[in-house]
């Protein structure tokens, strides 16, 4: 009898422990997002996912994807995966991650990639995984990169020139070197979670904000904005992440199982994301309301880089001199 109660006791502690239970029971991995609708790249890829796994693994492992922050917003999924216990996975943007670790902050650092290809050598290169890895003693595993986009900027009037922004307060994401950019223009910053966004634009609490083609056609931004100017001045890319506890807590062969759908997933998924930034670029043309998409001269250009590009000393010293030198070497 002492035996079975010790046994019942220890299946329970491992249960707590690690998330998942010693018996074969369905394996559920609650994933987060933030994004919503069914057309947006990180909607596709979480529900490519979730199908293939829930296709191959039937039985044994479940996906469960909660879309446009229905379970948590992206700073709270951050505090909940160290927890490991209401949510196992996520995909956040990686201007997100300021809580967890400074080193992101080179994906924000405004003019350093020159387009999605360039983002991609990096992230795949071996600098780029070493980043995945900076959050472990956190609690919190990096497993890969998905692609979104360029950002662009809009505004509730027209912005050419650098000087056109002076004023004007940007909602961002939660990163302060995205304060610093729009500082750096002369406007104010607010960083403010994603679902608000086109509220605030509606309202006036924010005149402006800085977001990619598939997020400003998915949440309508430009249905509030004067219209949209094609500065492609950084990027919103994703780390698919997964709380350590969890992760580290599941059967070996389940979690290769896992990862080599994932690398299937994100090789799919990664592919298109230009394709379909440039197709809901298409579609705000296209659209009745707002549709002005401005696009910049070479001195235009030049003048949004030479007034943004000073922040990068700002943050040289959190992310190294080493990891900018090698992302600025993904360009060539
Ligand atoms: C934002 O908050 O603007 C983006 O990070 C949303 C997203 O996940 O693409």
């Amino acid at each position: 009898m002492r035996i079975v109660k010790t046994a019942i006791m220890a299946a329970v502690a491992a249960t707590m422990l690690t998330g998942v239970s010693a018996k074969a029971e369905e394996i559920v991995i609650k994933f987060s997002h933030v994004t919503g609708g069914t057309v947006h790249p990180k909607v596709l890829a979480a529900n490519a996912f979730a199908e293939r796994v829930n296709e191959r693994m039937k039985g044994r492992v479940r996906v469960d994807v909660f879309p446009s922050g229905s379970l948590f917003n992206d700073d709270d999924l951050l505090i909940e995966l160290i927890k490991g216990k209401s949510v196992q996975m996520g995909a956040p943007s990686l201007a997100k991650f300021e809580s967890i670790t400074k080193k992101f902050r080179i994906f924000d650092l405004p003019f350093l990639f020159n387009d999605i290809e360039a983002v991609n050598r990096f992230q795949t290169s071996e600098k780029g995984q070493e980043l995945l890895r900076s959050m472990e003693n956190k609690g919190i595993l990096g497993l890969t990169y998905w692609h979104n986009g360029m950002k662009q900027m809009s505004a509730n009037r027209p912005l050419a020139m650098p000087s056109d922004a002076k004023g004007l307060k940007f909602r961002v994401q939660q990163s302060d070197v995205l304060i610093a950019q729009m500082e750096a223009l002369g406007a104010s910053a607010q960083k403010m979670a994603f679902k608000e966004v086109y509220g605030a634009l509606q309202t006036g609490v924010v005149d402006a904000q800085e977001n990619t083609w598939s997020n400003i056609y998915t949440k309508k931004f430009y249905e509030v904005q004067d219209g949209v100017t094609e500065t492609n001045h950084g990027i919103i890319d994703y780390a698919v992440i997964v709380s350590r506890r969890f992760w580290e807590g599941l059967p070996d062969d389940i979690r290769t199982e896992l990862e080599q759908i994932l690398h299937e997933v994100t090789e799919e998924r990664n592919q298109k994301s230009f394709e379909l930034n440039q197709k809901y670029r298409g579609e705000i043309a296209k659209s009745p309301n707002n549709n002005t998409i401005r696009t910049l001269t070479p001195q235009q250009r030049q003048a949004w880089v030479d007034a943004m590009k000073p922040v990068w000393k700002q943050f040289e010293g959190d992310i190294g001199a080493d990891m900018i030198a090698a992302a600025q070497a993904s360009n060539m």
